[in-house]
């Protein structure tokens, strides 16, 4: 029996969806690495408990890093590790869709080939993320009618005009979740002299994080270090105080959409005039992100369906394109075989 899949390798999870079930995998994109012996000894959610939790002994490393393979070797054994979990040793994986952000070189794109690849997958095809993104949004990316969606992922914002199966404009940047994580952190320790693990920094993002001054209320206990007397300490981090560390990475995402909007050819804005804007990722979903961007732009904006899930749902829906990338008949492909 034979099985096509789907990957998205992000930066803060990898997912995978199986031809026929769908999306089997959900987990963080973290290996944890006993430093003495160079063994793995934890891999995906088991690594990402242990995130900040374990001594000197052990390291937690992301082998995704602003959504290009860091660590090949990691890679190959994560994605190894994830399908035996889901796929029986008795099945065939003849081929595989993998998206990749849209502005990378083609040794890094070779990379994830080669990455998945070592899982015994014969064949591995690469579509762009937006594209993916789009697929997964429910549009229609193979008329000739415009859509601007929007990937706020954690390593990277992917975003793009597309059309006729193609992108017309596309920009992809680092300012994304783990940058608003980053900025979490610096601001606990300037404001409160405390510090915090990047964990504590997501969760509280993700649970009081606010890009728009009064649009969100209550508060987030956080624990950590008190820097000066070195003893364990805890606050209430309020909601409308998020708006602060959050701001810079959000205006850079806004700066960006308005950049790839005036790019965009006339007939397409008109599409999009009419249609708007789709948000998919992780961070799109941060209370204010799609307000901002609507007020900014003067634009509609719509949060897709299960945002983090859209990349890989369209990798999945596109696995019907391989075949016709071995017939070519004239028909749209978003996807490609060069690599
Ligand atoms: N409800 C939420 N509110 C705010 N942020 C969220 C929420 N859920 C997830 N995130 C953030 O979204 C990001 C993960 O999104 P996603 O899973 O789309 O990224 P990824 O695919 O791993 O990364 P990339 O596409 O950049 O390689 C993380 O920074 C996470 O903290
Ligand atoms: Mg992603």
């Amino acid at each position: 029996m034979a099985v096509d899949i789907a990957i998205d390798l992000g930066t803060s999870r990898t997912r995978i969806f199986l031809q026929k079930q769908g999306k089997v995998i959900d987990e963080p994109s973290v290996i944890t690495v006993d430093v003495t012996t160079d063994r793995i000894v934890a891999l995906g959610e088991e690594a990402y408990n242990m995130l900040g939790r374990t001594s000197d002994r052990y390291n937690a490393l992301y082998p995704i890093s602003g959504g290009v393979i860091a660590d090949l070797g990691l890679v190959e054994v994560m994605i190894s590790t994830f399908l035996k979990k889901v796929v029986s040793s008795k099945i065939g994986m003849p081929r595989a869709v993998a998206c990749v952000p849209g502005e990378i070189t083609d040794v890094e794109k070779r990379a994830v080939v080669n990455a998945i690849s070592c899982a015994g997958i014969r064949r591995v095809c690469l579509i762009e993320e937006p594209v993916a993104a789009a697929i997964g949004a429910g549009l229609d990316i193979s008329s000739p009618h415009g859509s601007f969606v929007v990937d706020i992922g954690a390593g990277t914002t992917d975003m793009a005009v597309i059309s006729l199966g193609g992108i017309a404009v596309s920009r992809s940047i680092k300012q994304a979740g783990n940058m608003m994580d980053d900025e979490i952190i610096k601001y606990v320790k300037k404001k409160y002299n405390m510090l915090i693990g990047k964990r504590t920094a997501e969760e509280a993002k993700i649970n009081i994080g606010c890009v728009i001054p009064g649009m969100a209320s209550g508060s987030y206990r956080i624990k950590g270090r008190n820097m000066i007397t070195g003893m364990p300490m805890w606050i209430d981090l309020r909601s409308e105080e998020m708006v602060e560390p959050l701001k810079d990475t959000a205006i850079a995402i806004v700066r960006q959409i308005q950049d790839v909007l005036e790019e965009t050819p006339p007939e397409l804005i008109g599409d999009i005039h009419s249609d708007g804007i789709v948000l998919t990722g992780g961070a799109s979903q941060i209370v204010g992100m799609d307000t901002l961007i609507k007020v900014a732009t003067d634009l509609r904006v719509t949060i897709a369906d299960d945002p983090a899930d859209c990349v890989v749902k369209g990798c999945g829906a596109a696995i019907k394109y391989i075949d016709k990338l071995k017939h070519p008949d004239g028909s749209i492909n978003p996807i490609t075989d060069r690599f």
